[in-house]
């Protein structure tokens, strides 16, 4: 029969074997733990790769930038703009008076229009565009501030889009200011997209169409159907009474409401 060991020679054994499974469960535990800056690499995976990020220093380069710029007149796929009637809203060198090609104007599409208008244009230019949108309305408040603007706030008051000569513009321009944006209004050809912008620029004539229609724009068989004041008024008629009453602006003297 073999001899028992010493006591204190089990028990530092027993110690030592407890103490060798300590080192594997910390690899495994930092192996599991995601961490951006782990010092020690194991496993290379695809960790490092030899290449430029985004705005990383070049010295190859004379402007030391990684980055280079687009090669002058290179054209990315998918992205010619040819047709300037999508894309500028220009038809035979004037702005253009109908849709582009493609799309159809349709309830579904003026639809669209309000709701993306709603979205990126009523802030501004209000729901109903008498350009006393809640943004404009804000900013109009801190302009005649007791004390003065608020930290020389400066705003130009967004145009009502019933002004007289807003009202002219065809639905091309409509379109191109929605894109590229006049003077001190933002373009929203970045956020926007291309058949959005167009739904938008019917709509916006659509809009107008409310606040400048005549009677004898309302088919015969719906005239009964009108509220009296409106079907009364000679000629004029507003869009929808809620529409009408939003007018708080200085533009409210554009509108022939009776
Ligand atoms: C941040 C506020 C703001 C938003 C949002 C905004 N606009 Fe404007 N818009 C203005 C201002 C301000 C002007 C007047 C610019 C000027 O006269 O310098 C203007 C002018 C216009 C005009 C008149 C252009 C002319 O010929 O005088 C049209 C049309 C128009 N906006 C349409 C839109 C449409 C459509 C949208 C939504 C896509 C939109 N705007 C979103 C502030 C805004």
């Amino acid at each position: 029969m073999i001899p028992m060991p010493p006591r204190w020679m089990i028990f530092t054994g027993a110690v030592a074997a407890l103490a060798l499974a300590i080192p594997p469960f910390v690899i495994a535990r930092v192996r599991a733990t995601p961490d951006p800056n782990r010092p020690v690499h194991i496993f290379f995976d695809m960790d490092f790769q030899p290449k430029f990020k985004t705005q990383a220093e070049n010295p190859l380069f004379a402007d030391g930038r990684a980055q280079r710029p687009e090669v002058q007149g290179v054209v990315a796929q998918g992205e010619t703009r040819l047709d300037a009637h999508l894309y500028e809203g220009v038809s035979g060198g004037e702005w253009a008076t109908t849709l582009p090609a493609g799309l159809t104007l349709n309830e579904q599409f003026l639809l669209r229009g309000q709701e993306r208008y709603n979205i990126f244009c009523a802030v501004c230019h209000g729901y109903a565009g008498f350009g006393d949108g809640a943004v404009n309305k804000r900013a109009m408040e801190l302009m005649s501030n007791a004390d003065g603007p608020v930290q020389g706030t400066a705003w130009v008051q967004a145009k009502s889009l019933h002004d007289p000569l807003v009202r002219e513009h065809s639905v091309g321009l409509l379109y191109n200011i929605v894109t590229n944006g006049i003077r001190n209004m933002a373009g929203y050809g970045a956020q926007i997209d291309l058949e959005d912008r167009w739904a938008i620029a019917a709509y916006v004539q659509a809009l107008q169409l409310s606040q400048n229609a005549t009677i004898q724009d309302v088919p015969p068989e719906l005239r009964d159907k009108l509220p009296k004041n409106v079907a009364q008024g000679d000629g004029a008629a507003a869009g929808d009474g809620a529409a009408a009453t939003q007018t708080t602006t200085a533009s409210a003297d554009t509108t022939e409401v009776k």
